[in-house]
Formats: structure tokens, sequence, C-alpha cells
């Protein structure tokens, strides 16, 4: 009976403070036309941020009234982050100006203690969630932005992205050296400014992931906890940042800047790669009838050569060689139907250079080498900034893919077996990963995007793995394991019943 009290006790104890978190986290303060947020900053720091969950009302202008800011405070970087909608914030009440006020979900303003004012202006016909944040630094910290050239207002702050289906471009200003005089100080590499990158889980849409990251991702102790640094490219300005684009993975981008022993955090921004609220269907990676269909025929071609593909070797070998030529068909041509095409053209080359000696199965070799070379791309680590160069890169893949195709030659028969296992598990891996929305596709999606997407060698590619992903990695060898087991036991059934049975069959 005392257990049974204490279980309640429990359950009755966890949802209070099930009640109690949720409480804290929907404490969202609604802010219609014309009110006025009293902003308290008493106890502000640049490791204690001030933040507060609002709601703007749709068509609406509203004040921020900062009070109380504390007198260590040099300058104050005032944030908005908006889900999803755009809005204005402003030094101006009249929002005349464009360098006096900037537009956009996640952006922000300078602002000195003595000014008090700041407004918002949503001209959305939607209420707007949104995060607002003021983080204080002191008189030794760099100021963010403060050597904007290119943006609207005089100090920028806030970083640029510029998104498409397959690249996400994040530019910041460089900073300044800390306002001890009149004019910021501007010479060359006073201060430095990296970039720092954080993942969401993947297809999580949701508000409260949304803000709780973005929380995260203020500070500049938090920043170097939470986010990965991401490397410069030595090909343009610093100030930029490309990444990969992988679609309906939230992620936020932060610079820092560090001046010294200080440093100040700029305003993160923030993209998932498409539009979940705007543009439902940019999120979608299988949009239409045909692309599902040959997700699903993938799938189930591929689990067929795993289980049978050891009765019909020369079938199964078949795939491998049609697979690459899909793809090297839908990279030149960018439509799934030449693809097919240029796999079915594939087929028949494998077919004539059966016929020649030296290029016996070499093709075959080809695509475990080529395959592995789109691996070794995926999983490339960003500083090898090296590989931004097309001309190196190439070379780089283009010899991999040789070595790899010239050490299978030496295995003989047990490279095809290899290559078999290694595609036609990859089929089933590959389609399970458009359904659960993994990034294991993006090994193939890469090495597109590379041939066929201007400026993407520039592109960090670092790809989001999580738990999906992990599971996947898990099964993929498994599944190829199962192929090759299946070949040996075939292999070793027919050696000991004395069958002339070679591995393969030969021409
Ligand atoms: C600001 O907050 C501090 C403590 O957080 C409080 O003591 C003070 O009264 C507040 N001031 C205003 C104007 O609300
Ligand atoms: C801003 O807050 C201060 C101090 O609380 C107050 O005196 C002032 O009237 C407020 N300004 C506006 C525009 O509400
Ligand atoms: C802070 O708030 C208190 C009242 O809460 C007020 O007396 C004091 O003048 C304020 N200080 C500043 C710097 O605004
Ligand atoms: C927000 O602004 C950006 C650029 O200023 C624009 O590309 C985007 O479509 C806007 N978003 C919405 C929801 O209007
Ligand atoms: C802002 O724009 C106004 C005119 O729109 C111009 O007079 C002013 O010099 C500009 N200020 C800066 C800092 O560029």
């Amino acid at each position: 009976m005392s257990r049974t009290f204490i279980g309640d006790l429990l359950i009755f104890l966890s949802l209070v403070v099930a009640s109690l978190a949720k409480e804290k986290l929907t404490n969202t303060l609604f802010l219609g036309d014309g009110s006025v947020l009293q902003v308290n900053l008493t106890s502000l720091h640049d490791y204690s941020p001030y933040t507060k969950r609002i709601a703007i009302e749709a068509n609406s202008k509203s004040m921020f009234n900062v009070t109380n800011v504390s007198s260590s405070a040099s300058f104050i970087i005032f944030q908005i982050h908006t889900y999803q909608y755009n809005v204005t914030l402003s030094y101006d009440k009249d929002y005349l100006d464009s360098n006096r006020s900037v537009f956009g979900s996640n952006v922000g303003l300078f602002s000195k203690p003595t000014r008090n004012i700041l407004y918002v202006r949503n001209d959305n016909v939607h209420k707007v969630e949104a995060l607002l944040v003021a983080v204080a630094y002191n008189d030794k910290s760099p100021v963010p932005g403060g050597c904007n050239m290119e943006f609207n207002t005089e100090i920028a702050p806030y970083a640029m992205v510029q998104t498409d289906d397959t690249m996400i471009i994040v530019d910041v200003q460089p900073a300044s050296a800390p306002f001890n005089s009149v004019r910021p100080n501007c010479e060359k590499n006073v201060v430095t400014v990296e970039m720092y990158h954080r993942f969401l889980s993947s297809w999580d849409f949701s508000l409260d992931s949304y803000f709780s990251t973005i929380i995260n991702m203020l500070t500049v102790t938090d920043i170097k906890e939470n986010g990965v640094e991401v490397t410069s490219s030595s090909v343009f300005s610093p100030m930029r940042r490309v990444f990969n684009a992988y679609t309906g993975v939230g992620s936020v981008y932060v610079a820092v800047a560090t001046y010294g022993d200080y440093s100040a955090a700029y305003v993160p921004a923030f993209s998932y790669a498409c539009h979940p609220i705007v543009d439902p269907d940019s999120c979608k990676i299988l949009s239409g009838f045909w692309s599902n269909f040959i997700c699903v025929l993938c799938f189930f071609v591929g689990l067929l050569s795993l289980c049978l593909g050891h009765h019909l070797i020369l079938v199964d070998m078949v795939l491998p060689i049609f697979f690459m030529g899909t793809v090297f068909g839908y990279a030149a041509l960018g439509t799934i139907g030449f693809g097919l095409l240029m796999g079915l053209g594939f087929i028949v080359v494998w077919l004539g250079s059966k016929f020649i000696s030296i290029f016996d199965n070499l093709m075959l070799n080809l695509t475990l080498g080529w395959f592995f070379g789109c691996v070794a791309y995926f999983s490339s680590p960003d500083s090898f900034t090296i590989l931004q160069n097309d001309g190196i890169f190439w070379t780089f893949f283009v010899s991999l893919s040789l070595g790899i195709a010239l050490i299978m030659k030496l295995l003989l028969d047990v490279a095809s077996v290899i290559t078999c296992a290694t595609f036609s598990s990859f089929m089933v891996i590959l389609s399970l990963d458009y359904w659960i929305g993994s990034s294991l596709k993006y090994i193939i999606i890469n090495f597109i995007r590379r041939i066929a997407v201007e400026g993407f060698n520039l592109a960090i590619i670092e790809p989001p793995t999580q738990t999906m992903d992990i599971c996947l990695i898990v099964l993929w060898p498994c599944l190829a394991l199962y192929r090759v087991s299946k070949q040996c036991l075939r292999v070793c059934s027919s050696e000991s019943s004395s069958e002339t049975d070679p591995l393969l069959p030969q021409f």
C-alpha cells in the first residue's frame, strides 16, 4: 500500500514539475498595436542575457522601453528572433530610413545604454511569435559589425543569410576594436571573427526547439560550448561562410568577434534550408508520384539483390553499373529520365567491355571506387579547405576511385561480391534514409551538387549526424555482410559437394 502511495506521490510531483516547466516555456507576453514593453535590464551581463518570449499582433507597431541598464554596460546588442516571418526593428518611430532599421527574422541593433527606446513593426497579416534578447558588453569588448561597409545600418551586428535549394550563404560584417574614442578602430586583423554552427534535430519545426536552440547560442560561452566552429574559406572574404543545405534540418549560425581576452557575439542567424510555414512543399524531399515510386523500387530491388543476388550474380552486377550511370546522367543533365537512360547506356558499355580482357571487371571495380570517393567527400572534415579547389578535388577524387578499383582488381572475383554487397545494401539504406529523413542520401547528393551547382566547391559539407543516421550507419554493414555471407555459404556448399561451380560465371 505504501508503495502505491509513493508511486502516486511521484506521479503527482512529476506532473507538477512538468506543468511548471510548461508554464515557463509558454510564458509569452502579447504585444498589441501601440503597446510599450518595459525592458528592465538591471542584472544584465555578457554571460546572462535578457530573454523574453513575445507574440506580436498582426499589422502592429510597438516599442521597447529599456530601463535600468547596469552601469558596467558599454553597449547592448538588442535582438529579435521571429519564427518564420519577418519584422522590422528600428531606432526611429517612423521606420522610414532603411539605414536606421533592419528587416528580417533574426535581426538586431547596436544600442548605447543611454538610448532607451527601440521600435518593432510587424507588417504580416499573422501574429508573429518572437524572442526578445538583449546582451550587454563592457567597454573592453569588440563591437560586432562595428566596421560595417556593406549593410544598411551604421553598425551591423546581424548576419545576412541567402538560402537556395543547395547552399546557405551567411555573411557578417567586420567587428571593430572597443569604442574608446569617437571613431571605431577598423585596422585590419585587429579583431578576429569566427563562426559557429549548430544543428537542430531533423524535421523538428517546433517553436520551442527553435527558441531554445537560439537561447543556447547567445553568449560567447554558450556558443563555444554548444556550437561547432567552422573554418573560413581561403578563397573569399573571411566574413562569409557557405554551408551545404540539408533540407529540413534547422541550423543556427553565429559569429564571435575576439579582441585580446574579450569576445562578443553577433546576432545568431537561422535556417531550415526550406520554409516549413510559408511554403511547406519546399521541405519535402520526395515530392510527387515518380520520386516516391523510384524510392520504393530502389528499396525492393536492393532487398531482392541482398536476398537472391548470390543466385544471379550477373544480373546483380548490373545494379552498381546502372546506379552509377543514373547518378552521372542526373548530375550532367538534371532530370531523372536522362539519368535512367544514361544508366542503360552504362550497362551497354559495360557489356561491351566484357569482350576486352584488360577492361574485364574494371568498370565494376570503378563503381566501387567512385562510391568510396563519394563517401570520402561526404565525411571530409571542413578544415580540409584544399578540396575547395576544383582541380585538386577532382584529381584527388579520380585518384582515389582508380586506386580502389586497382586494389579491387587484385582481389579478383571477391571484388565483385564486395561491390554488389555495397550497392545493394546502400539501395536499401538510401530508400530508408528518404523515408525517415536522415542525411545519408547526401553521400550521392553532394557529389551531384559538386558537379552541377556553381560555387558548391566552397560549401562546408559537415553533415548532421543524428540518432537516425547512426542507426542506418550500423544497419548498413550488417546488410552488406549478410549479402557477402550468403555468397560465401553458396561457395562453401558447392565446394563441399565438389561441384565445379565457380564463384562467378565466366564469359
Ligand atoms: C528591475 O528589476 C530589479 C530586479 O530584477 C528590480 O529591483 C527593479 O525594481 C526593477 N525596476 C523596474 C523599473 O521595473
Ligand atoms: C520608459 O520608462 C521610464 C522609466 O520607467 C518612464 O519614465 C518613461 O515614461 C517610459 N517611456 C515610455 C515612452 O513609456
Ligand atoms: C532603476 O529602477 C529604480 C526603481 O526600480 C529607479 O529608482 C532607478 O532610478 C533606476 N535606475 C536607472 C539607471 O534607470
Ligand atoms: C523575409 O525576408 C527575406 C529577405 O528580406 C525574404 O527572402 C523572405 O521571403 C521573407 N520571408 C517572409 C515570410 O516574408
Ligand atoms: C541614412 O540615409 C539618409 C537619407 O536617407 C542619409 O541622409 C544619411 O546620411 C544616411 N546615414 C548613413 C549613416 O548612411
